[in-house]
């Protein structure tokens, strides 16, 4: 690899340097080294790290470890073109941030339309013109360094909601067990009614608590799951023994239909019966009175001889998930359309899909036939 490494010198390369708390990387992706040489001595004083990769393949395979801030791309070369690095960089969620500036000795329309569309976020034409290159090098550094603020500031944000949540759960549990002892005391009927919605809604509050707790946990790379063999519908059964009186209260029938065999999966049972307990509780939730929800436990023939797939579904007759939202409602913090009188904090899915996946399997939702959402997981059968 051809690297080459300069100390800052102009004061807007200084200026980039504080703003990204780094010396800024810049990528040259040519397949003749003439034209690095050529960038280098335009770039030469701003004071950049410049890396250089003479094949697209070769600069895809390098982007994690070279982690640029920017790449410069020639749009003419051999095997892989300028323009189908650029999409394959620009659909990688790990390499998609890097703002790309083509580079091509095409100047007409169509070719700037075609670089752009691959998903380039500037265009310079050969011949290189040495101030439009530095010009047009600070603008999309600007950009990445106010990108990589605003991820630091997400990153901070999260940690600290990690630290607060984490932090109430010990507070909350003295409330639960007071709770407990409370409801074994000689108290007056009125007054047990409601220690029995505080102990409902602290316990509410716990699992939304741990909940949260979990995503952290998992998307640091730090959960450790508790696996143990079980049929997936011991769990099901228990999870609606759990909604019978909510459900009763708003008129909804709560029903669950099951394999003969037991549905047995590898899961974290508490995790998955968490996962399990969010999509009831979204069903309910977002359902009319008098309206009906499912949970129906099969498998899912993969090939003719073998069953290898168990599939748990949560049918609900609510309003359903418009067909753009099916995906995004699955995301951190997305509540879909709004529904008037209902709490929606968004964390629902994301807790399921993140816990799922890490079981190795898949969550979606389907609509339901006339009205209303089929939310469908597939784990493998143990
Ligand atoms: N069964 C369902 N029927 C209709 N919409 C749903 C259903 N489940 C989830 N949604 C939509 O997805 C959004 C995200 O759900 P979720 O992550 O569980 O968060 P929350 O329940 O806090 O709103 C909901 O706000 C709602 O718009
Ligand atoms: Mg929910």
């Amino acid at each position: 690899m051809k690297a080459t490494v300069r100390p800052a010198a102009s004061g807007l390369a200084t200026h980039l340097q504080n703003l990204m708390g780094k010396q800024p990387v810049i990528l040259i992706v040519d397949d003749e080294p003439a034209n690095f040489d050529v960038i280098e001595i335009l770039l030469f004083k701003e004071g950049y790290q410049l890396h250089y990769k003479d094949s697209g393949a070769k600069a895809i395979a390098a982007c994690d470890e070279i982690a640029p801030d920017l790449i410069l791309l020639d749009v003419m070369m051999p095997d892989l073109d300028g323009i189908e690095v650029c999409q394959r960089l620009k659909t990688n969620p790990r390499s998609q941030h890097i703002p790309i500036i083509t580079i091509t000795a095409l100047s007409g329309k169509e070719d700037l339309a075609r670089c752009l569309d691959a998903g380039a976020d500037d265009f310079i034409s050969k011949p290189i013109n040495s101030t439009e290159l530095r010009a047009r090098v600070r603008s999309m550094l600007r950009i990445k360094s106010q990108y990589d603020q605003i991820q630091s500031t997400m990153k901070l944000r999260e940690e600290m909601m990690q630290t607060i949540v984490h932090d109430l759960r010990n507070p909350l549990i003295g409330v639960i067990l007071g709770c407990d002892t409370l409801k074994s005391l000689d108290v007056p009927e009125r007054a047990k009614k409601r220690i029995e919605q505080i102990s409902k809604t602290t316990e509410q509050m716990r699992f939304l608590i741990d909940d949260i707790l979990t995503i952290g946990r998992i998307e640091a790379n730090k959960i450790t799951l508790n696996l143990t063999h079980l049929d997936v519908s011991d769990i099901a059964k228990s999870a609606i023994a759990d909604f019978e009186t909510i459900a009763a209260q708003k008129q909804i029938q709560l029903v669950g239909s099951f394999t003969k065999e037991p549905a047995t999966v590898l899961v974290d049972t508490h995790l998955m019966r968490r996962v399990i307990t969010n999509l009831i509780d979204n069903a309910i939730k977002f359902s009319p009175t008098h309206s009906s929800v499912r949970v129906n436990i099969e498998y899912l023939p993969q090939n003719p001889d073998r069953d290898d797939l168990v599939k748990i579904e949560v049918i609900d007759q609510g309003a359903g998930v418009s067909h753009d939202q099916k995906h995004v409602i699955f995301e951190k913090y997305e509540v879909g359309s709004i529904a008037t009188g209902i709490s929606q904090i968004g964390l629902g899915l994301s807790f399921c899909k993140m816990v799922v996946e890490t079981h190795h399997g898949s969550i979606y939702v389907v609509n339901n036939q006339p009205t209303g959402s089929i939310f469908t997981i597939l784990l493998d059968r143990a």
